[in-house]
């Protein structure tokens, strides 16, 4: 996309904590992200960066209708469901942010992307600062790469390193990590890689020198443990594209996720699966989730729910076993624990033949994978009743809805899209909000069992 009239920005002055990065619009002297004293710093948020071919000066208003954009083409990364949440690639100058936990496969799927592109003609350079060169190679060999074209830079001072890679003149170049690369220029380099003031200069540096050649860059981000791209939000504020490739360590599972994208949707989810040789995409997601799950399935759940725009059906299961503590214990894994104490609690009170308050419940979603809409409540309910009344629901029936604390269902968006998904893998029946079919006719050729609460759910639910 190239945009031919100038446009101006305007710079905001923000404050940031030095030590987890938490934003705030005053300076304060204790930071409300994690306590600690006098580590407020200020910093200009830099401006919105203008897409390449958009040059940011004047500030003269300007009529839409006179500005011309062109379209450029994309640089497709060769691996589909990379390339799906990028919205077919990526864009010429552009800085996309790759954030995730340690150990979760980050550089793995990035050098697979690199070496799918990479080629005498089209070199793709690679800043490792995070392995030694042959540490890369060992690892590009196990992903079946060549490695020709595929250039590894050692050096972490950041200008040098850019100067070796434009020697390449590459189609690509990858940050491994932006926590081990530093600017020279800052204070002679003097604090050290991965601090607050050396990841903001650096992601500039890169930004800018993305913008000025037209390449784009892949930028590595470990992720903080409460999910921040380590510590600071900032990082995000600056980049173009942001995304997170999120999963459990112990499942092969991995899902990647737009969270923020200048040149399209954030809406895509791609979905990988681990094995010796790489990620594999995994088409068909649905598919892969549910495979394991046995037809008699007692504390099992199947539901219908949205990755972003793509409908994705997901086991939830749950356990209920008397408990030996004064105070029964409540877990949950993949789905957040207020939702089960929120579901469990409205069963208790609502439901006189499930009760739970002498009963663990360990509720637990399938293939390491996370739940964050509420839509997913009444599949948790009815895995949770299923357990506890130790009788399997029928293996052809889906669940969908928000329960609410009077045991009410709350309707849920893009019914269709989920019965859809249903459907095609072979399901014959969904228990759903009846409010829902007021505002939405779904065609579908699933047999609809409205429910006008949450007891009325699982008497449709067991009585089928
Ligand atoms: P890695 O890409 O190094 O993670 P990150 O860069 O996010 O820290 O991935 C590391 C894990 O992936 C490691 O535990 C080994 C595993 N792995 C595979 O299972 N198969 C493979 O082909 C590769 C390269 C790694
Ligand atoms: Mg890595």
């Amino acid at each position: 996309m190239t945009i031919t009239r100038k446009v101006g920005h305007r710079e905001r002055s923000v404050f940031a904590c030095k030590e987890c990065g938490h934003e705030t619009a005053k300076w304060v002297d204790r930071c409300p992200g994690c306590d600690a004293w006098n580590s407020s710093v200020e910093w200009r948020e830099p401006k919105a960066a203008a897409p390449p071919g958009l040059t940011a000066t004047a500030e003269a208003p300007v009529q839409l209708a006179e500005l011309h954009i062109e379209n450029t083409p994309r640089l497709p990364l060769g691996i589909g469901e990379l390339d799906r949440v990028l919205g077919g690639g990526l864009v010429p100058g552009s800085l996309v942010l790759l954030g995730g936990d340690p150990g979760i496969g980050k550089s793995t799927l990035i050098l697979q992307a690199a070496g799918s592109i990479a080629s005498p003609k089209r070199p793709v350079v690679y800043l490792a600062g995070e392995e030694s060169p042959s540490q890369v190679k060992l690892r590009a060999e196990r992903l079946g790469l060549t490695g020709e074209g595929l250039y590894v830079i050692g050096e972490t001072a950041l200008e040098r390193a850019l100067e070796q890679a434009a020697a390449q003149n590459p189609a690509l170049v990858i940050v491994d990590s932006i926590q081990t690369v530093y600017c020279e220029e800052l204070e002679g380099g003097r604090s050290g890689p991965g601090s607050l003031a050396q990841l903001r200069e650096s992601t500039l540096l890169l930004m800018r020198w993305a913008k000025q050649s037209s390449v784009p860059v892949f930028l590595i981000g470990h992720v903080t443990k409460d999910g921040d791209i380590a510590g600071p939000r900032m990082l995000e504020h600056i980049v173009d594209v942001v995304l997170y490739l999120e999963g459990d360590r112990y499942s092969a599972y991995r899902l990647l996720r737009g969270v923020k994208n200048r040149f399209g949707s954030v809406d895509e989810v791609g979905v990988f699966e681990m094995a010796g040789d790489g990620l594999r995409g995994v088409e068909n997601p649905s598919e892969a989730f549910i495979a394991e799950r046995p037809a008699d399935a007692i504390g099992s759940a199947i539901v219908p729910t949205l990755e972003g725009s793509r409908p994705v059906l997901i086991e939830v299961q749950a356990l209920t076993s008397p408990s030996v503590t004064p105070a029964p214990r409540r877990t949950a894994n993949g789905l957040d624990i207020n939702r089960l104490l929120l579901v469990t609690a409205v069963l208790s009170r609502r439901l006189n033949m499930v009760q739970l308050a002498q009963q663990d419940v360990i509720a637990n979603v399938i293939g390491g994978l996370r739940i964050g809409e509420p839509a997913a409540d009444l599949g948790l309910a009815l895995a949770i009743v299923s357990s506890f009344k130790d009788k399997a629901f029928p293996p052809d029936l889906v669940a969908i809805g928000e329960v609410g604390l009077s045991g009410e269902l709350r309707s849920v968006a893009h019914l269709e899209r989920r019965l859809l998904e249903a459907e095609r893998l072979g399901f014959k029946r969904c228990v759903l909000p009846e409010s829902t079919l007021t505002r939405q006719r779904p065609q579908t050729g699933i047999e609809l069992l409205p429910a006008a609460g949450l007891r009325d759910a699982v008497r449709l639910a067991l009585n089928h």
